[in-house]
Parts: C-alpha cells; structure tokens; sequence
C-alpha cells in the first residue's frame, strides 16, 4: 500500500477505506463495538453496518452538533451516547467486542484514563483499535500495552490493533 506523504491526507485516505480498516479489526456481524470520540460517525456508520441487527454500536462523543449524523443516521443496531467531556464509557465490564479510538487521544488530558475504560468495557481476547493522530505511535503503543492490551498488528501502518488480555 503507497500511503501519501502528509497526515491530514492520510486521515481522509483512511477515511475513504472506513469499511476495510474495520474489517481488518475485525468487526463482524453481531459484535457489540463502542467507538469513543466517534465524531460525524466516519467509522461508527461502516461498523453498524458490519455488526448488523444482531450486534450494537455504542457511539460516544462530547460533543452534540458534531456528532449529528450519527443521531440522525437511523440505523437500528447505532446507538448514539452524548458524553459528559470525561473519559467514562457508561458500558459494563466486559461488555464489548471491540473498542474504536480514532483521531482522540490527542484531545484528551488523560489518556491512560480512557485506555483503562477500554480495558474494563473490552472483553478478554477482544481488540482495541487505535488510530493515533498527531501522536507518536511508539508512544501510544506502550501507554496501551502498559494497561493490559498486547499489540497484534496494524493497518497501513497507521492504525493499531490490541488484543485485551
Ligand atoms: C478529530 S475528531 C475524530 C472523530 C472520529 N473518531 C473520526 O476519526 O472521524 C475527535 C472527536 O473526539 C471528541 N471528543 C473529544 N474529547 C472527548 C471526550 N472526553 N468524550 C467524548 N468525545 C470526545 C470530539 O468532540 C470530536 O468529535
């Protein structure tokens, strides 16, 4: 794969193969995903449609007018939750299949935070995938290895898959 040369044209060339990268996750039909920082939905959208009416998206975001599409998007299995601006993801243990967090690490003061939250919602053997935006790779890598997720592979180079452990 030939990636181009800046990363605001990597994020929309990511953007563009939404489908693909979450299937390289996998997500697949009747998992329950919860994407945090979901935005317009780039990648909520593509994953309900993956997990189907048997599965869930939990799509979370601070922010209401952003994530409008995502209200609006009337897709059964697409669940839309307003955050309060903290890193809680309001799910039970173990509850999930698969964890998103696409372009939002860099927007949070306390990432180890919200990579924990993943840890407790992420069932064992379920992934946590991590587009790190602005950040050192490397870096986010170790933040998350070092809250009980080991680093399996990664899409493009650009996004990371973590097994729960
Ligand atoms: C750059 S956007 C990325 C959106 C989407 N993940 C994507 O890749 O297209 C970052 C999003 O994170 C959200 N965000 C930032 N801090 C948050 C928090 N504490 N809780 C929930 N969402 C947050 C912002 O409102 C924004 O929509």
């Amino acid at each position: 794969m030939t990636l181009p040369d800046t990363e605001r044209e990597q994020k929309l060339w990511l953007a563009e193969r939404a489908r693909e990268v979450l299937e390289s996750v996998p997500v697949k039909a009747g998992d329950e995903v919860v994407d945090f920082g979901c935005g317009a939905g780039t990648y909520a959208i593509p994953a309900a449609e993956l997990v189907g009416e048997s599965g869930i998206v939990h799509a979370i975001d601070c922010d209401a007018d952003r994530m409008e599409d995502v209200t609006k998007a009337r897709i059964d299995c697409l669940r839309a939750i307003l955050g309060d601006g903290t890193t809680e993801i309001p799910l039970a243990d173990g509850s999930c299949d698969v964890g998103l967090l696409y372009d939002v690490l860099q927007k949070l003061d306390d990432r180890a935070s919200v990579i924990a939250e993943m840890h407790r919602v992420i069932r064992p053997g379920g992934v946590l995938s991590v587009y790190p935006m602005h950040l050192d790779a490397d870096e986010i890598t170790r933040e998350v290895t070092g809250e009980g997720f080991r680093l399996r592979d990664d899409y493009a180079g650009l996004v990371l898959h973590f097994v729960r452990e």
